[in-house]
């Protein structure tokens, strides 16, 4: 089976309807066998689009459909026979005469279905089949069963089939219990097959169809078998569950992921002393989710340099350890690691504020500062370790000491702790001032909150703190511009709560109309949703 991943619906859409396109241009007479269901909609409307601007021609084309419900009505505006009018035929250069779809309104379903088949036949078979999935596994309406039929037949729909087709009839009665549809056989004789899946909650049986052995439990697997079929499906379907591993200085998080959207979450505090037995808590964790979830990969952010496999980070037991390595002793899937601020970048850029770019750099404010660059949706990778925007050197001389050993590091200006170090210094020059009354009455606890409390007040000392803080931000942001030219700059961490109020001075004095500067959206969870993508 080919897969081809989408970025989205629009692009599943756009490279299925150039195959079909290509099929009705190299056969005219092509018989397709066509497909219902909300997914082949946009490839659909390019068809129409195509064949209004002359490029293909349907006058000599016949369709099958796959299937339809039974009984039903044609009228009835659910029924398969009126969508394929409203979504293709009546907007095309078709003939109806050479258009099939199994008859909803007929007395003898066996007969209908017999007929159906030896059309089918008749007419050379199907040279191209397109396919949806149902969220089961069904292929047509082939739903799970021991014992699939291989002819077109009438069959009892699945409790979790009628739930689904429920959104589109106004009450569950109205749901049709059975339909008529071509049998797994009937779809494997077609001579070429474009599967479509778009969307998180067909990620489950897109990972089932992947990597599961042929079994009548999803009957998708079945295409297995069949040399020409191609699988289209968009990112959120392909993704499939995924474990993301946050480690941190002080906790390490878990989030089980699906299409952008966690389905569990859990933690523990890091051990601080042993790097083996923290890599066993780690896979113990790892090891009770894969029992609940159908984990297809790991993925693991961790602070700190990765060299040949080998992790150190200051805060945690790492010092050139094997991390993959030893994870791999206990647990027995695909395991990604990189460092944890990369993970966050491609989180953000994943299923947050950088969704929309393609080049984003995410800079995260705290104790000190962090990066990850993403260009092309790819986290950007050096020899060893890649987006220590922090420890860009902004001041040549006489800089500040910053303890990966160099001198005037940026995040040694404008990282949060720097922040409050220069509040501190301006309140102890200024006590007449606001800023330096409220350091005195909160003393060490001095935070970005109370800084901001001073603004509030008007404190003329505490707007100057801020506005150098600013041009140290600003200092940093615009080389990193300068030199990756990325769509957006992300800001996260804990002072971003301030929203426009830190942002919008960045912005006017970036002064770029190029480059978004936008607020993080995932905040804590970035680390782990991008560890999960890995
Ligand atoms: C119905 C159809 C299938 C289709 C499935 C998925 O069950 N009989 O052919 O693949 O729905 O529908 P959707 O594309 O709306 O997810």
């Amino acid at each position: 089976m080919r897969v081809i991943v989408c970025e989205n619906y629009e692009e599943m859409s756009e490279q299925a309807a150039k195959l079909v396109s290509s099929q009705l241009i190299l056969k005219p007479e092509s018989v397709l066998g066509l497909a219902t269901g909300s997914t082949p909609i946009g490839l659909y409307q390019r068809l129409i689009e195509n064949n209004k601007k002359g490029e293909i021609d349907f006058s000599q084309v016949t369709t099958f459909n796959l299937d339809e419900y039974y009984p039903i009505k044609r009228t009835n505006d659910q029924s398969y026979y009126y969508f394929m009018n409203e979504q293709l035929f009546s907007k095309v250069n078709i003939n109806p005469e050479n258009t099939y779809i199994p008859n909803g309104e007929t007395k003898t379903p066996n007969d209908e279905c017999a007929n159906y088949e030896k059309l089918i036949k008749m007419h050379g078979g199907v040279d191209l089949q397109i396919l949806g999935i149902g969220q089961n596994g069904h292929i047509g309406f082939n739903e799970p069963d021991a014992n699939l039929n291989s002819k077109t037949h009438l069959t009892n729909l699945t409790e979790n089939t009628i739930e689904a087709n429920s959104r589109f009839f106004t009450s569950d009665e109205e749901v049709p219990r059975q339909a008529l549809t071509m049998g797994i056989s009937t779809i494997l004789k077609s001579k070429k097959i474009i599967l479509l899946a778009s969307g998180a909650n067909k990620s489950r049986v897109v990972s089932a169809l992947l990597n599961d052995a042929i079994n009548t439990s999803v009957p998708a697997t079945m295409l297995k078998v069949h040399p020409d079929v191609v699988l289209i499906c968009d990112k959120d379907a392909y993704t499939g569950v995924r474990l993301g591993v946050d480690i941190g200085g002080t906790e390490v998080k878990f989030a089980v992921v699906e299409g952008g959207k966690i389905l569990y979450r859990s933690q523990f505090e890091t051990e601080k002393d042993s790097a083996d037995r923290f890599v066993e808590q780690i896979a113990e964790e790892c090891n009770k989710i894969r029992k609940e979830y159908p984990i297809k990969t790991i993925g693991i952010g961790t602070p700190g340099t990765i060299k040949n496999g080998l992790v150190s980070a200051s805060n945690l037991p790492f010092k050139s350890y094997p991390l993959g390595k030893r994870l791999k002793d206990y647990i027995d899937m695909p395991i990604n690691i990189d460092n944890d601020a990369n993970c966050a970048a491609l989180g953000e850029s994943e299923f947050g504020a950088g969704e929309k770019y393609e080049n984003i750099i995410m800079v995260t404010l705290g104790t000190g500062v962090g990066g990850g660059i993403i260009i092309d949706n790819k986290i950007c990778h050096g020899k060893y370790s890649m987006g220590e925007v922090g420890h860009i050197i902004i001041e040549a001389k006489n800089g500040l000491p910053c303890p990966c050993g160099q001198t005037g590091c940026w995040e040694q200006y404008a990282s949060v702790t720097a922040f409050i170090r220069q509040a501190k210094t301006a309140a102890l020059e200024n006590t007449d001032s606001a800023l330096y009354r409220i350091y005195k009455e909160n003393g060490e606890k001095l935070n970005g909150k109370l800084i901001f409390a001073a603004l509030d007040e008007g404190c003329p000392v505490a707007q100057k703190v801020f506005d150098e803080y600013i041009d140290w931000l600003v200092v940093g942001i615009k080389s990193l511009i300068n030199i990756f030219g990325p769509d957006a700059i992300i800001i996260a961490g804990g002072i971003t709560k301030q929203g426009e109020r830190l942002v919008a001075p960045i912005r006017e004095r970036v002064n770029n109309s190029d480059v978004a500067i936008e607020v993080s959206e995932l905040q804590n969870d970035a680390g782990a949703l991008g560890a999960a993508m890995l």
